[in-house]
C-alpha cells in the first residue's frame, strides 16, 4: 500500500493506548521510591548503551509492564514501518510531498538512496569533497580576500535551522576549532544582531557564509542584503562579493539573484528539512571550524546512532526508548514539559536547538489525515545549562505545582580541567536527578529536628521523572550521535501522534501579516490600516513615535 494511502486508526482507540491509559492510572499512585526499593538491580536495567551513549532511564515512573505496553504501542503505531519509509527514501513528508532524507547526509559512500531515480548518497558526497576543498582553502590561507589578506572572520547569516545548527555545533565543538578563525552568526532580523556581530570586523579579512535553504526568507535576505552593503562600503568595488561571500542554499536561482556567483554556493536538497540539515552543507561554518576530518568525525557519530536506530529491537533501541518515555510522560503522566539540561557548558546552544528539533516538527494538531489529534502532541522544551539553571528555576521543578521531566546530559572528561570542578559539576548532575526522583520526606525533615512550621517549606516530594545521557567526552562524534538520537525520538513520536513531523504550517500566518505589516510601516500615508483595534493602535502609536 503506498505510504500516502495508509489509513491509521484513531490513536485513543487503540488497544494499546487503552491499556496504557488503565495501566497508567496504577502508576499515578507509585512513587518512584517503591519502584526503586522494590527491585535492586533498576539502576542496571532501565539503561541501554548505544553510539556512545549510555541512556539511565531508571528515574522514569515506568515499570517493566509500562514499558512492555509502550513498546506495544509503537508496534502498532508502524515506528518500524515508518522509519524504514524515510529510510528508502519515500515521501513521507506528506502535505509537502516530500522524501525525507537527513539520514542520507550522513550515509557511507558505499550506501546507496534513490529519489526520483538519482542516487543522493553520490550528491551528498560531491558536495562533501568540495566543502572540504573549500575549507582546507580558506583554513590553510590559500583562500584570499579582495585585498590579498587571509580570511580571519567568518559570519554565518540564516536564521532557524540555517542557524541554530551551525551556532550550536560551533560552540558544542569549540575545543576542536581553529583558534585563528573566530566565527560569529548573525540570525535576527534586529539590525542589533548584525551590528553587533561585525563592528569590531575587518570587512578585507572577513568571509559570509549566507545559510538559506529557500533563500527567500526575509531575516536572512535582510542581513545578506547589509552584510554586502558593509563589505562593498568598505572594499568599495563589486568584485569583492565573489571572494567574501559564499552561500548555502538549495536555490540557485535566488542566489545568484543575490549576486553570489553559484560557483561559490554550496547545493543541498529539498528532502532535507531545515531543523534536520546541520550536517548538510548547512555545516560549512561548523566545517570551516573544526576542519573536514572532524566534520567527518561528526557523520559518523550521526551514522552510528541511525544504524542503531534503524537495527536494534525496540526493547534496546535508544531514540525509541526516549520517545516513548516521552510519550508516557506527555500523555499518559500530564507531564507539560521537558527540561533539557546540559551538564556541559559547551552545549549552551544545545536546548535552543532542540526547541526548533522537536516543537517546529511535532507541535501539531492535526493527524497526517487532517483530523484533529485528539491528545496532547510536543512538550515544551526547554533549558539551560547546569550548574546555572540550578540557581533560578530549579525551584519550580523540585517543589513546583507542574510536572517537568528533565534530561541531564553529562560527560566523563571535560576539555578544560580545573581542579575538582568538573567532579563539582557531575556531582551536581547526579545529585539533581536523585533529589527529584527521592525528594525528602516530612518524617525525615522532623527526625532532623526542623521546626514544624518549616517542614512542609522544606518537604520535596519527589517522584519527578528524569532521565540522564551520559558519554565519556563532548568530541564531534558524540555530537553527531546525541543529535540523531533527539531526531530520531522526535520522529517516532511523530509517528505515534501520526502527525507529519517535516512541515512547519504553523509559522506561515506570522510571515504573511508581517508581509503587509512591513508595506503599512513603509508607507506611513496608508490611508486606512484594516486589522483589528489592537493592531491598529500598535501600529499608529509606533510610527509616531519611531525614531527615524
Ligand atoms: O520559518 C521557519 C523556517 O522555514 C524553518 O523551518 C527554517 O529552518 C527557517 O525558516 C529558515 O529557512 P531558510 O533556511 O529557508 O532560510
Amino acid at each position: 500500500m503506498a505510504y500516502r494511502t495508509m489509513k491509521t486508526p484513531r490513536l485513543t482507540a487503540r488497544p494499546e493506548w487503552k491499556a496504557l491509559q488503565r495501566h497508567a492510572a496504577t502508576m499515578r499512585r507509585r512513587h518512584l521510591r517503591e519502584l526503586f526499593a522494590a527491585d535492586t538491580g533498576r539502576g542496571e536495567r532501565f539503561a541501554l548503551e548505544a553510539a556512545g551513549l549510555y541512556f539511565d532511564y531508571a528515574k522514569q515512573r515506568v515499570d517493566a509492564q509500562a514499558l512492555k505496553l509502550l513498546l506495544r504501542l509503537a508496534q502498532a503505531c508502524g515506528v518500524r514501518e515508518r522509519a524504514e519509509a524515510m529510510f528508502r527514501g519515500e515521501r513521507i513528508n506528506t502535505t509537502e510531498d516530500r522524501a525525507v532524507l537527513h539520514v542520507a547526509l550522513r550515509a557511507s559512500r558505499r550506501e546507496r538512496i534513490v529519489v526520483d531515480g538519482r542516487n543522493v548518497v553520490a550528491d551528498v558526497h560531491g558536495v562533501l569533497a568540495r566543502m572540504a576543498a573549500f575549507c582546507e582553502r580558506v583554513r590553510s590561507g590559500e583562500w584570499k580576500g579582495h585585498r590579498g589578506g587571509r580570511i580571519r572572520h567568518v559570519v554565518n547569516i540564516g536564521i532557524g535551522g540555517s542557524d541554530l545548527g551551525p551556532v550550536m555545533a560551533y560552540e558544542a565543538l569549540r575545543a576542536y576549532a581553529d583558534r585563528e578563525l573566530d566565527l560569529r552568526f548573525v540570525s535576527n532580523v534586529d539590525g542589533t544582531d548584525f551590528a553587533e556581530a561585525t563592528r569590531d570586523l575587518d570587512p578585507a579579512q572577513t568571509l559570509f557564509v549566507v545559510c538559506s535553504k529557500t533563500f527567500t526568507t526575509q531575516e536572512t535576505l535582510a542581513n545578506a542584503h547589509a552584510a554586502r552593503r558593509w563589505c562593498l562600503d568598505a572594499l568599495g568595488d563589486e568584485a569583492a562579493v565573489a571572494k567574501h561571500f559564499v552561500a548555502v542554499s538549495t536555490n540557485a536561482a535566488e542566489v545568484a539573484k543575490f549576486g553570489i556567483d553559484t560557483a561559490n554556493m554550496f547545493g543541498f536538497w529539498d528532502w532535507v528539512g531545515g531543523r534536520y540539515s546541520m550536517d548538510s552543507a548547512i555545516g560549512l561554518s561548523t566545517m570551516l571550524a573544526i576542519g573536514p576530518a572532524h566534520f567527518g568525525e561528526l557523520l559518523a557519530g550521526f551514522r552510528a546512532m541511525d544504524e542503531h536506530f534503524r537495527k536494534a529491537p525496540f526493547e534496546r533501541n535508544l531514540p525509541v526508548l526516549h520517545a516513548l518515555l516521552g510519550i508516557w510522560n506527555t500523555n499518559f503522566l500530564g507531564v507539560e514539559s521537558v527540561a533539557v539540561l546540559p551538564y556541559e557548558q559547551y552545549l549552551k546552544r544545545f536546548p535552543a536547538y532542540l526547541q526548533q528539533l522537536a516543537m517546529e516538527s511535532n507541535g501539531k494538531h492535526v493527524t497526517r489525515a487532517g483530523a484533529r489529534v485528539g491528545v496532547d502532541t510536543c512538550p515544551i522544551v526547554w533549558g539551560e545549562p547546569g550548574t546555572n539553571g540550578q540557581h533560578s528555576f530549579y525551584q519550580l521543578i523540585h517543589q513546583g505545582t507542574r510536572a517537568v521531566a528533565c534530561d541531564f546530559i553529562g560527560f566523563c572528561e571535560t576539555a578544560n580541567p580545573l581542579g575538582d570542578q568538573h567532579d563539582l559539576l557531575m556531582a551536581n548532575l547526579f545529585a539533581q536527578g536523585e533529589a527529584l526522583a527521592f525528594g525528602k520526606t516530612a518524617a525525615e525533615l522532623r527526625a532532623e529536628g526542623v521546626p514544624a512550621a518549616l517542614v512542609p517549606h522544606k518537604t520535596f516530594d519527589g517522584n519527578r521523572s528524569s532521565s540522564t545521557i551520559l558519554a565519556r567526552r563532548l568530541d564531534p562524534r558524540t555530537l553527531g550521535a546525541l543529535v540523531a538520537l533527539y531526531e530520531h525520538s522526535v520522529f517516532v513520536q511523530g509517528v505515534i501522534w501520526d502527525i507529519d513531523s517535516f512541515d512547519q504550517w504553523g509559522v506561515e500566518l506570522g510571515k504573511v501579516l508581517a508581509r503587509r505589516i512591513a508595506a503599512e510601516l513603509a508607507a506611513p500615508k496608508t490611508p486606512r490600516l484594516a486589522h483589528d483595534g489592537s493592531t491598529n493602535a500598535l501600529i499608529r502609536r509606533y510610527r509616531r513615535l519611531r525614531g527615524s
